[in-house]
């Protein structure tokens, strides 16, 4: 049955809603736009930020059809009570003629350390009406260089040598407010993993804090506003310090990569009511002593003994007499504020199944393949040794598959503390799994003894995609899945294994999915720094980022350092993030120049990694890496053209021109058959706009043909994959393209949905029913890279794509062909909430579309007679907002402003 698409449904209520309270009300009085969804640096009220210009953005919303901001104001005051009262005493726009409402660089009095900056905006209407002010938003700015910190490193070492850590202890300091607090802000920062506590309750909800970062380069710290947590009198303040990424294991072997011993770092500043000031640091008069964490690690898991435990350990009145000392350390690393959501617990899973394969032994099933750790409610006496482990598929006889994992066991143990029933989960560690097994319990467990709670950096959903083939809408929430899971902190590969790394490769294929699914725009300006933070001094980009493994210059993994800011560029209308990170990118293409010989990659291309895990194809890695030679360099022209360097975007221009012209020349045969003909050629060679014109369609249809003579089948690997759909379709071929989705033999997408995947599995046969499971050594269940195609969801059967960055041009080119019936795409733009839903009765189309305020859209309708086509019923030409523009291959195209249209049609 159809889904009644969520934007419908709310956009019913509030058109019902706003019709009564206007039905009184001639247009003329009405105030049309509305300020909403303030964000600064892409965040909502950021506390702690160290851009001094910071960047702002909205969206405006209206009842009406076709409107447009044609000016703003922005204010911005030190106080609440200013801004009230409409003074900007920090920032005063004015009226400013101008329709931007995203990336409005804060251009005031300049911003010093912990600066309170409160803001609103309003806007007028396209008829020079003025809107209401927004609600109020705000910003505080972090700790702006390294004299605003008198805290010290410190660590819990072993007082017999101070070299080594003293496992995870708890930190303890006691201290008194002597007079009435006003606000109280606490920065904190390791080197390792923190969470801390202030008078026995835990400060902010981050999990895993502060990030993942070269540690070597910089380290991110949090600010929390603690006012509501601190009182006059007595105060504790407490902290447990776990490895980490720092001095834990990480992928591929990695095993205290940054340091041996973590450290905490924190500053509380509290200002009382009378305005005085003091600071409670980080320092030597700290205590520590072990927590009842007996080791924890990102690999192994973590060990619990709760008869450890100290009661009032993070108050005041603890007896902290046969505490330890710690001791303090320098550290010169720099010190960075937090600029993404951070990871948090973001949903919890009940279990589906429970089952006793083994004596003892019992599995329980979440249902759903997820990443972060288990909450266990058991009660057993004291003592008792209950052991956790996770794996992601079951073994024919219902117990545990874990090979896939490697040398990462995974397996957290707690020991009870007994009289009754114990909630514990794991706080310094995680977990790939959706089946976990309980054992040591003298009784059998309750079902609900489990609880999945599922972590992820905690980027705000901005897509949903439903259509009438359940295959598909399982497709992509198995492609939600796999990116929340792989969010953490970093892009990573995969959650489970030992490995768990930011791939460059990975990163860049998935990352125009992830831009629809999610805003990711915090989360890769987080990262794209530490991307240039592993750049080689000669310029290769390294395989992965923060760089564990140390080496680079892979074709399609470093062009992630040049793929990936234009993405976000492309998605956000982001120009900082490519002003900032164009010397890298250029970097890069001088890298690959340097490296080529007559500007063919034939050499130096790193442990290679070409199509990755593609199936029954082999392309040349030559080859590939002169494709990708070309794309970056084309990237690099476009970048410089956005950002008005002329000069350099000639240059650029020029090369990718040569490079090209040096692909046809060594690649390309006459008849416009590639090298080893394979769909990856081809798909590169179209995407990357590497043929002369003529050579295109010719492309096109090899790529088709091979498709073919496989059986409808594809055959590319990581590289290959994320290309297919929108090539085949752009190139006339969307019939393929179609039956190529829809496919579910193997290798497909749909084969491991088959198989009931949850998750996109690494490899395309990662279980058959003939072989059952691949190579243990490589065999993830949870690996985004294949689900590439989810770009295809939005930007082709739901045809919303960025018609100018950002979103503010929007094209609506729905890709309808047999095999689906309806569908329905909505995603939240940083203009606002774009939406299709089309449905296909025989030739009958209706589509509907939502389009943003301030934003226009051109939207194609398959259907060659203009007037054959009603909008809401009327000829177009009679519809308000909706200009008949031109006849197109493909269909008609009009354009339309901002509102909800409604158009019917008879498909060609
Ligand atoms: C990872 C991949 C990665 C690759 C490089 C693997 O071990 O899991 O996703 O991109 O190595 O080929």
């Amino acid at each position: 049955m159809q889904t009644y698409p969520r934007w419908q449904l709310s956009r019913l209520i509030v058109a019902l809603c706003l019709l009564t309270l206007l039905v009184p009300i001639t247009r003329g009085l009405a105030a049309t736009l509305q300020c909403e969804n303030l964000r600064c640096e892409y965040l909502k009220d950021p506390l702690g930020l160290d851009e001094t210009r910071p960047r702002l953005s909205w969206i405006v919303t209206s009842i009406e059809r076709d409107e447009n901001q044609t000016a703003y104001q922005i204010l911005v005051a030190t106080t609440e009570a200013k801004l009230r009262a409409g003074q900007g005493d920090l920032w005063d726009t004015g009226k400013l003629a101008s329709d931007e409402t995203t990336q409005i660089v804060y251009g005031g009095q300049p911003l010093t350390s912990r600066e309170r900056c409160f803001w609103k905006v309003r806007s007028w209407d396209r008829d020079g009406k003025e809107g209401k002010w927004s609600a109020p938003a705000q910003w505080q700015m972090g700790l702006l260089g390294p004299g605003e910190w008198s805290a010290r490193w410190i660590s819990a070492t072993n007082p017999a040598n101070p070299g080594e850590s003293a496992g995870v202890p708890y930190l303890h300091k006691a201290f008194a407010l002597p007079s009435t607090i006003q606000r109280a802000v606490l920065y904190v920062s390791a080197l390792g993993l923190y969470e801390v506590h202030l008078n026995g309750q835990r400060v902010g909800d981050h999990v895993l804090a502060p990030d993942w970062t070269d540690y070597r380069k910089r380290v991110r710290y949090q600010a929390y506003d603690v006012t509501a947590l601190l009182k006059r009198g007595d105060n504790a303040i407490g902290a447990l310090l776990a490895n980490g990424w720092y001095s834990g294991h990480i992928g591929n072997g990695g095993y205290q990569i940054f340091g041996k011993v973590p450290a905490f770092l924190a500053q509380l500043e509290v200002t009382y009511k009378d305005g005085r000031t003091e600071r409670v640091v980080t320092d030597g008069s700290w205590k520590f002593q072990a927590s009842p964490i007996i080791s924890s690690d990102f690999m192994a898991g973590e060990d619990y003994d709760a008869r450890m435990e100290v009661k009032h350990w993070d108050e005041p009145g603890l007896d902290d007499r046969k505490w330890s000392a710690v001791t303090t350390r320098e550290e010169s690393v720099p010190l960075e504020a937090q600029v993404m959501e951070p990871v948090r617990e973001i949903v919890e899973l009940s279990p589906k199944a429970v089952t006793q394969p083994t004596p003892g032994n019992w599995v329980y099933d979440l249902g759903q393949n997820m990443v972060g750790v288990v909450r266990l409610k058991v009660s057993a006496p004291a003592g008792t040794k209950v052991t956790l482990r996770h794996a992601e598929m079951l073994n024919p006889d219902g117990t545990l598959y874990t090979k896939n994992l490697r040398k990462a066991p995974s397996v957290d143990h707690y020991v009870t503390r007994g009289g009754g029933v114990e909630i514990w989960q794991p706080q310094f560690t995680f977990h790939g799994f959706r089946y976990v097994e309980i054992s040591g319990l003298p009784k059998p467990p309750g079902k609900d003894a489990v609880t999945g709670v599922v972590i992820s950096s905690d980027t705000t959903r901005t897509g949903e995609f439903t259509c009438s083939d359940p295959r598909i809408n399982q497709l992509q929430s198995n492609i939600q899945w796999g990116q929340r899971g792989n969010y953490i902190s970093v892009p990573t590969d995969c959650p489970q294994r030992d490995e768990r790394l930011g791939w460059m490769g990975d990163a860049q294929v998935f990352i125009r999915t992830a831009t629809y699914n999610a805003d990711v725009a915090a989360f890769f300006t987080k990262w794209l720094v530490d991307v240039d933070d592993g750049q080689s001094a000669a310029g290769a980009f390294s395989d992965v980022n923060p760089n564990t493994m140390g080496r680079g210059g892979v074709p399609a993994w470093g062009d992630a350092g040049v793929i990936c800011p234009w993405t976000i560029y492309q998605a956000y209308g982001d120009k900082r993030i490519l002003e900032r990170h164009l010397p890298a990118m250029i970097k890069w293409v001088e890298y690959l120049r340097e490296h080529s010989d007559g500007l063919i990659r034939d050499r130096d291309r790193g442990n290679d990694y070409g199509d990755w895990l593609a199936i029954g194809s082999d392309t040349s890695k030559e080859l590939i890496g002169t494709a990708y030679f070309a794309y970056s360099t084309h990237l690099v022209t476009q970048a410089c053209q956005a950002l008005g360097r002329t000069e350099d975007a000639a240059k650029y221009g020029l090369l990718f021109q040569d490079i090209r012209a040096a692909f046809v020349k060594k690649y390309v045969a006459s008849d416009g058959r590639i090298q080893g003909n394979t769909q990856c050629d081809y798909a590169m060679a179209l995407k990357f706009d590497l043929l002369p014109d003529e050579l295109k369609p010719k492309a096109a249809q090899y790529l088709e043909d091979d498709i073919v003579a496989k059986g409808e089948h594809l055959s590319t690997g990581f590289v290959g994959v994320s290309y297919l759909l929108p090539v085949l379709t752009q190139n006339g071929k969307a019939d393929t393209a179609y039956r190529l989705l829809l496919q579910d033999t193997f290798p497909s997408w749909l084969f491991s949905v088959k198989q009931g995947a949850t998750t996109i599995w690494e490899r395309w046969d990662g279980w058959t029913p003939d072989k059952g499971f691949q190579d243990p050594q490589m065999n993830s269940f949870n690996h985004y890279s294949l689900g590439s195609c989810g770009e295809y969801l939005f930007g082709g059967i739901g045809g919303i794509r960025a018609g100018s960055p950002g979103f503010k041009d929007i094209i609506i080119d729905t890709v309808i062909r047999d095999g689906l019936t309806w569908a329905n795409a909505q995603f939240d733009s940083i203009h606002g909430e774009i939406a299709t839903s089309w449905k296909r009765d025989g030739r009958k189309l209706t589509l509907k579309v939502v389009v943003p305020a301030n934003t226009t859209a051109s939207v194609v309708i398959p259907a060659a007679n203009p007037a054959a086509i009603a909008e809401s019923g009327k000829p177009t030409d009679r519809a308000r907002g909706v200009l008949f523009l031109r006849q197109e291959a493909d269909g008609c195209v009009f354009r339309v402003g901002s509102g909800t249209y409604s158009f019917s049609a008879a498909m060609d």
